[in-house]
């Protein structure tokens, strides 16, 4: 008996209101997925679909116009649940022929249910067991709460005599009958079958479960339901500044203002690792550039610190679902000397990337007296940044 007419309380704000068990899984509905590994097992003769009442024919419909390569290969009948799943239980138990001699009651909540796990319920009812369950040892301690101030703790429960106990659950099929007859007018619906079972005094024996056999209950178990997520895409970007030396602003490198190096013309701070760096993120990010985001033309931008156009350019980033895995740059100036600055304009890249220093790499260089860098009119940075870019965005 697969159950399918719970209304899913628990997920109707993620899911808009869709009972969970009839979430698209591998290409039909959440509860198809244990029908068909409940027909893998030769012990089960057929099986019992449970749905809420109101859909129960359009759900019906719905196999019968499966394609033929789904088809259970045994007899199934769909009929209508009730309002308690232990309602649900005993109306499909109705459906269930008297002459079945065993029957398994099964949540189509947890599509994760082996064939494995099915035979080895069916092995143990064989053997003559009125009950059989399938459960784990609890690695949280358990704790018993006061009945009516639930925020207090009556007992703490011995953790290695508990069990957190799954479906499938197999039983003599004349005594479940029996039992859910017995309880059908009790005061608080049970939540598993078995505990009818313990009520009439019939033994249940536990045989292991399996932790993949979980039951899809809160938001975060949709997960387990859509698969990985998409593996990030690599992606690299290159910048490359340069800044011509003269006046007085103090030269910036990398956020570390460079003591008694000659002074840079530029419309923000000239910090032109910085600026390489910036567009080299956008470039990983398929963004521009720095000109485009922040034209030399705003007046706010005049003098404006390069790392606090880094915090927004890290914000673009971001928000493109980029995540930065590498940094390495190169510092091309004749003068000044920038060995003695390196480990410290290399920190404070990192910090301002939110990097660990080892994920950033600063190189500095001369060009041997050529060019406009040999001449000492200018200093020109390169960098170029890896990352992870999240499929999609
Ligand atoms: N079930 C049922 N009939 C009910 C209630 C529940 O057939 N009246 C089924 C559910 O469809 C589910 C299984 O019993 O497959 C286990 O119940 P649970 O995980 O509690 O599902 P829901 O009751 O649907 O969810 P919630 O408790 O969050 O409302
Ligand atoms: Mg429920």
């Amino acid at each position: 008996m697969v159950l399918a007419a719970g209304s899913g309380s628990r997920l109707a704000g993620a899911l808009q209101g869709r009972a969970k068990q009839f979430e698209p899984f591998d290409g039909a509905p959440l509860y198809w997925r244990s029908a068909q590994v409940f027909a893998q097992s030769g012990a089960v003769g057929g099986i019992v679909l449970v749905f809420p009442g109101s859909v129960r024919e359009a759900e019906a419909a719905r196999i019968a116009s499966l394609p033929a390569g789904d088809d259970l290969g045994i007899p199934w009948i769909a009929v209508a649940g009730g309002a308690q799943r232990q309602d649900s239980v005993r109306l499909g138990l109705a459906a269930v022929p008297p002459t079945v001699r065993h029957v398994l009651i099964h949540d189509a909540a947890r599509p994760f249910v082996s064939a494995a796990l099915v035979r080895r319920i069916c092995a143990a009812l064989a053997e003559d067991a009125p009950a059989v369950i399938p459960g784990l040892p609890v690695t949280d301690t358990i704790k018993l709460v006061d009945a009516a101030a639930p925020e207090l703790v009556a007992e703490t429960l011995p953790r290695h005599r508990l069990r957190a106990v799954q479906t499938p659950q197999g039983f003599d099929a004349a005594l479940l009958r029996e039992a859910h007859e017995r309880a059908r007018d009790g005061d608080a619906p049970a939540t598993d079958d078995a505990a009818l079972m313990e009520a009439c005094g019939h033994p249940v024996r536990i045989i292991p479960g399996e932790a993949e056999n979980v039951k899809i209950t809160n938001p975060q178990d949709l997960a387990l339901l859509r698969g990985p997520a998409p593996a990030p895409m690599p992606c690299s970007g290159l910048g490359y500044d340069v800044h011509r030396f003269g006046g007085d602003r103090p030269l910036m490198l990398g956020g570390v203002e460079i003591a008694g190096a000659p002074g840079v013309l530029a419309h923000s701070d000239g910090d032109v690792l910085l600026h390489a760096l910036m567009d080299a993120i956008l470039g990983c990010a398929s963004l521009g550039d720095i000109g485009q985001h922040f034209p030399d033309s705003d007046p706010a931008l005049s003098g404006i610190s390069s790392a606090l156009l880094l915090d927004r350019v890290l914000e673009l980033a971001s928000g493109a679902g980029l995540e930065i895995c590498h940094v390495d740059m190169t510092l091309v100036a004749q003068k000044p000397r920038l060995a003695p600055w390196r480990e410290e304009i290399r920190a404070n890249v990192a910090r301002l990337l939110g990097l660990a220093r080892n994920q950033v790499n600063l190189k500095a260089t001369t060009e041997e007296g050529l060019g406009f860098t040999g001449r000492g009119e200018g200093i020109k940075a390169w960098a170029l940044v890896s990352a992870a870019r999240k499929a999609g965005d």
